[in-house]
């Protein structure tokens, strides 16, 4: 067996909430969660809100040290690597996030955005900066004539597309997408979508595909794990976890959503009444 391109185990992190007169109270709002992303494939990430989804994104992209268990990336334990490590690591893990405007510098340009990553990455483009950045911009459906722009000066959906771009810059291996296009307008959302599973076929990357639509989740994700107050409740193949869902928080979940997809209801009621009877 080969190892898998990310393997978490027991992630597990602790927040100390300060009371009144000083008091403490610690909280975990990550609680020994573990799972694997293969290359390739994408892992979504459901869940109420406040169950942990971002904290855990926070904690595979390292943007926060774990009170505990580890993670492994091809095989290597980067629980709690630094200096270099900890570069080499940021370069091959990338994440996308639900505000575009928030996390895209107002007063840069796309091209200082798109070649920022590479500067940090100590990465030599292949032409000049500037022809990287317009490619960038051309891979996810962007007008390359307008790298001298500010974000300000696109809509959301574009916004978000330089966000996208900005995660590829480094060439990555593992995008995590927290909310990425939870905020979107539907239309939008479904380009959006399709460009993301567009560039994974060209690119061959992993995704951790945050969530709270399950609708979305399934046009985009093999495997889903189901978050509640902190662990993973349920996880497997999307067919089964959305058709057959054994875990009772699950089956809340999946009750609280419209019905979009008539097929997908009606087996999933067949596979009810079958339980049943
Ligand atoms: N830096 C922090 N300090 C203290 N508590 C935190 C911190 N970050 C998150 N929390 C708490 O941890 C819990 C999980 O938060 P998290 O943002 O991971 O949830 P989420 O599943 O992403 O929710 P949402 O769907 O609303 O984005 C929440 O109760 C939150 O208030
Ligand atoms: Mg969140």
């Amino acid at each position: 067996m080969s190892d898998p391109l990310l393997r978490a185990r027991d992630l597990t992190k602790r927040f100390t909430a300060r009371g009144p007169l000083g008091s403490k109270a610690e909280f975990t709002a990550v609680d020994q969660v573990g799972f694997d992303v293969e290359l390739g494939e994408t892992l979504a990430v459901v869940g109420e809100s406040g169950s942990g989804k971002s904290t855990t994104a926070r904690l595979v992209a390292k943007l926060m040290e774990p009170s505990g268990g580890t993670l492994e990336f091809e095989g290597e334990d980067i629980t709690h690597a630094k200096g270099p490590a900890l570069a080499r690591y940021r370069g091959k893990v990338q994440v996308v996030f639900q505000d575009p405007f928030s996390s895209l510098n107002p007063r840069h340009t796309v091209e200082r955005i798109l070649t920022a990553p590479l500067v940090y990455q100590g990465i030599a483009p292949r032409g000049s900066r500037r022809e990287h950045a317009k490619e960038l911009m051309e891979r996810v459906g962007l007008n390359p004539d307008h790298s001298l722009r500010y974000p300000a000066q696109f809509s959301g959906g574009q916004a978000q597309r330089i966000g996208i771009a900005r995660a590829l810059a480094v060439g990555p291996k593992l995008v995590i997408c927290d909310e990425a296009v939870s905020a979107l307008d539907v239309s939008v959302q479904a380009q959006v979508i399709e460009l993301l599973r567009r560039l994974q076929r060209e690119s061959g990357f992993s995704y951790i595909f945050i969530a709270h639509d399950l609708a979305v989740v399934r046009q985009i994700a093999q495997r889903v794990a189901v978050m509640s107050k902190g662990r993973i409740v349920e996880q497997g193949p999307c067919e089964q976890v959305f058709t057959a869902p054994r875990d009772p928080y699950t089956q809340t979940l999946l009750a609280a959503i419209p019905r979009i997809d008539p097929e997908w209801d009606r087996r999933r009621r067949e596979h009810v009444t079958k339980e049943k009877g």
